[in-house]
Parts: structure tokens; C-alpha cells; sequence
């Protein structure tokens, strides 16, 4: 089968309502603290993407077994470093940081070698920021300019740490806190906000764990070595994927979308705060509280009229992963945006802030980059006839979907490749689409 895609026509108004894939990240930590729950977890809804494949693939690796019944995923835990391994292994976290960063705090007490490697796009990833606290730990890291292959040897002497998480990096904050569960004593982080699912989830779970909220920071306490029951979960949307439908319906012309039961986190809606600001029209629709995360429908307008933004810094980590897709709307607003400070977005599954840039500038919009700060020249004219092809970016999943939208909003002559790189984080994304009228070969 041909792994790429034609778009040749924008997409005609629409108003419908549709479900979003489950939330990547949710679906990888559920996985993780089932494997070390004492009993059987249950968790529906979870995300059957590949980074989440291979998040089941590494704890069957490590001895924890799991099936699925109707839908229902049963995973058994052991409890608290409950992996049962005999001999040295080799785990392939595939294209996920998050699968890759976690683990590894699982391992800190291995009692053997675990060697962990990863794609392309994940080996040139930096995993210095977890070397260097799980080192404090006392757990044995070997790797290569903090780079992939990594082995990881636990150690049976583990101290709580003390750590300033400084990146505002939500993958650096739960590899410790993972670490910490394993470790006796009081492991105290002070992170920087990043996206707080892990901490909810060990909550929801009745884990020890205390949280001191500050303007930019958090403080959290969490206690070691306290066993936790299985659980049932039910995974809610992903607000990244859905962020792409978003901005599809707000730059589409006399459309509506009601996207269902999508995780509102406040630490992941960035996106939304951003677009409303300028001009946006986006609202959350019967919000609940699910499993100790917020939950609600998501209701968006097209909006003729869109304003630049002079894009607070605060709002980065809240929007990390949806940047590239803001960038679109930024080159169909009225006037100059200004985003500063993004350079964690050229540490992802690609360097999305210099790909990001080359987009903008092969649709014919003018951007200024200052080191990690950019402006963008917006056109609210912008309509393209030309042919474009996308390539060579490296496996990213967001700059398909990025590419999608835009050919399927601003018209021209698309050949987008590697669609399969959709089935990272959102496999159905296709289909829904072609669901809301997307015409796509
Ligand atoms: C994630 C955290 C973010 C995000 C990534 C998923 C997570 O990365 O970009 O897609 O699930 O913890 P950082 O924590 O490195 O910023």
C-alpha cells in the first residue's frame, strides 16, 4: 500500500460531531502504574496507536502479562517492581519519548541490564534530562552522549532525591516520580509546570503523593515503596489530536464541530486559550471530572475575523505539542505574531520549530526567527492553487496531520508522504476526516 496521500480540494462547510482518539499520554502513564498495581487492572479506551503498542510491548517484555477482552484492557501487576525478568533484555520504545523517559524510571531497581533503544527520529533525542536524576538515585546508566542505545541496571540502595526540574519537561517529572515509587524515604521535585497526568493519576490511585502549587512551579512529596491496588480506568480524548479538527472547523468557512469527551487538563489547553485569543470561538461543553482528571466536549465555530498574538511564554508548556498547528492559524490571521521561547519544540519527534518555520515559508508566508522566537507575517487572503509535496520529516506525526489541514483549509495541490506516521498518535485520523468530508486519495 502507498504510504502517502493526495489533497486537491478544500473541504466544504460542515457541522457535525465526532469522537477524538484517546489521549496518547494518559494511555502510556495507565499502562505503566497498572504494571505495578497489585492485582489486575482494567482500562478501556485506550489509545491503540503504536507508541501505546509498544508501552504494552515493553511490560510484556518485563513479565507483566495482559489481554484484551471487549474492548477492556487486563493487565496484571505484581505490585511495586514487580517485573519479572531473568536474564538481561532489549526493550524498543519505538518512536515514543514518553514510553522511552518513563521506563526508565521503572528500572531504577532492575536487577537486570535493561538495554533501551529506539527509531531514528528517538535516537537523536536527548535523555541527559533523565541520566542525570535517576544517576542521583543510584541506579547504573550506561549511554553514549546522552543518547540512545541506553542500558540501565538498578540498584537494591536507593536514596530519595531532591531535584529542580528546571525544563518544565512533564517526562522528565514522571520518570522521577516513577523512580521515586521504587526508592524508601521522600523524593521532593520541584518542577516547573508541565503537563501533571501522572501526578493525577497517582491521586486517583490514593498513592502518597502531595502537591504544592506556585505561580510556575510545583512542589510535589512523594513517599516510596507504598503498594497501590489495580484499578479500572477509562482513557478520555486527546486534546492534541483534537486540536488539528479545531483548527480545521476554525479556519473552514461556515462550519461546527462538537468534538466528545476530551481530556481538558489545564496543563495541556493551551491551544484554546491561545486561539480565543485571538478570536477564536471555542467552548467547553458539560464538563465533568473522570477519574480525577476534567473532562468535557469540545464546541468550535468557524471565526472569519482572527487576530495575531503576542503569545505569553506562560502558556508554552500548556500548548508544547499543538505550536505547529497554532502556526497555521497565525498565517491566516491579521497582522504579526509573536512566539518566544520555543526551543524544547526542536527536541521532539522532530525539529518542529525549524520544520514548523520551513512550512510557513513554502505556503508563501513571510517569518522572522530570532534564535527560539518567531514572527509570523499573517495573510487572511491566503489561498493556495500551487502543488506542494511534504517530506522528509523524520516519522512526526504532527507535521502530517499539520500538512492535512492545511491543504484541506488554504486549497493547492497536495502530495503529503508518509501517512503512515499518523498511526503514532492517531490512527483513525484519516477517517475521520474523510467522516466530516475531507476528499482525500
Ligand atoms: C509528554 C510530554 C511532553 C510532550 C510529549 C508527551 C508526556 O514532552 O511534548 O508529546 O506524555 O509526558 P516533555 O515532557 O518532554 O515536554
Amino acid at each position: 500500500m502507498s504510504n502517502h496521500i493526495f489533497i486537491k480540494k478544500k473541504i466544504k462547510s460542515f457541522n457535525k460531531k465526532i469522537n477524538i482518539s484517546s489521549d496518547k499520554s494518559i494511555s502510556i502513564r495507565s499502562i505503566l502504574l497498572a504494571s505495578q498495581a497489585v492485582g489486575i487492572s482494567k482500562i478501556s479506551n485506550l489509545l491503540e496507536s503504536e507508541d501505546v503498542i509498544n508501552a504494552l510491548k515493553t511490560i510484556k517484555k518485563l513479565g507483566i502479562s495482559y489481554t484484551k477482552r471487549k474492548g477492556v484492557y487486563y493487565i496484571e501487576g505484581f505490585g511495586l517492581n514487580g517485573f519479572n525478568i531473568k536474564k538481561n533484555i532489549t526493550i524498543d520504545a519505538g518512536n515514543s519519548g514518553t514510553l522511552a523517559r518513563l521506563i526508565l524510571g521503572l528500572l531504577t531497581k532492575s536487577k537486570f541490564k535493561v538495554k533501551l533503544i529506539g527509531d531514528k527520529s528517538l535516537s537523536r533525542r536527548d535523555f541527559s534530562r533523565v541520566i542525570k536524576p535517576l544517576r542521583l538515585f543510584g541506579a547504573n546508566i550506561k549511554s553514549k552522549n546522552g543518547k540512545l542505545p541506553i542500558e540501565i541496571l538498578g540498584s537494591n540502595f536507593l536514596r530519595p532525591v531532591k531535584y529542580y526540574e528546571s525544563i518544565g519537561s512533564a517526562q522528565v517529572k514522571s520518570c522521577i516520580l516513577l523512580s521515586a515509587l521504587n526508592t524508601p524515604g521522600t523524593t521532593i521535585i520541584n518542577s516547573k509546570k508541565s503537563r501533571n497526568h501522572t501526578e493525577l493519576m497517582l491521586k486517583f490511585l490514593k498513592y502518597p503523593i502531595k502537591i504544592n502549587k506556585n505561580i510556575n512551579s510545583d512542589k510535589i512529596l512523594i513517599k516510596g515503596l507504598n503498594q497501590y491496588r489495580s484499578f479500572n480506568y477509562s482513557v478520555p480524548g486527546d486534546i492534541s489530536s483534537a486540536s488539528f479538527f479545531i483548527v480545521l472547523t476554525l479556519l473552514s468557512k461556515k462550519s461546527e464541530l462538537i468534538i466528545k469527551n476530551v481530556n481538558i487538563n489545564k496543563s495541556r489547553t493551551g491551544i484554546v486559550t491561545i486561539l480565543n485569543k485571538m478570536g477564536g470561538n471555542i467552548k467547553f461543553r458539560n464538563k465533568k471530572l473522570y477519574n480525577g482528571e476534567e473532562v468535557a466536549d469540545i464546541y468550535v465555530k468557524s471565526t472569519e475575523n482572527l487576530n495575531s498574538i503576542n503569545c505569553p511564554p506562560k502558556l508554552n508548556s500548556s500548548a508544547i505539542d499543538e505550536f505547529l498547528i497554532i502556526f497555521l492559524v497565525a498565517a491566516k490571521a491579521k497582522g504579526i505574531s509573536k512566539f518566544k521561547n520555543l526551543g524544547e519544540m526542536n527536541k521532539k519527534e522532530s525539529k518542529r520549530l525549524d520544520l514548523g518555520v520551513n512550512f510557513l515559508k513554502l505556503i508563501g508566508i513571510k517569518v522572522e526567527r530570532f534564535g527560539d522566537n518567531i514572527k509570523i507575517h499573517g495573510n487572511p487572503n491566503l489561498n493556495l492553487t500551487k502543488s506542494f509535496e511534504m517530506k522528509n520529516f523524520l516519522k512526526d506525526h504532527r507535521i502530517f496531520f499539520l500538512s492535512c489541514i492545511a491543504a484541506l483549509t488554504l486549497g493547492g495541490n497536495w502530495k503529503i508522504n508518509d501517512k503512515k506516521s499518523a498511526n503514532t498518535s492517531f490512527p483513525s485520523f484519516l477517517k475521520t476526516l474523510k467522516k466530516i468530508g475531507g476528499q482525500i486519495n
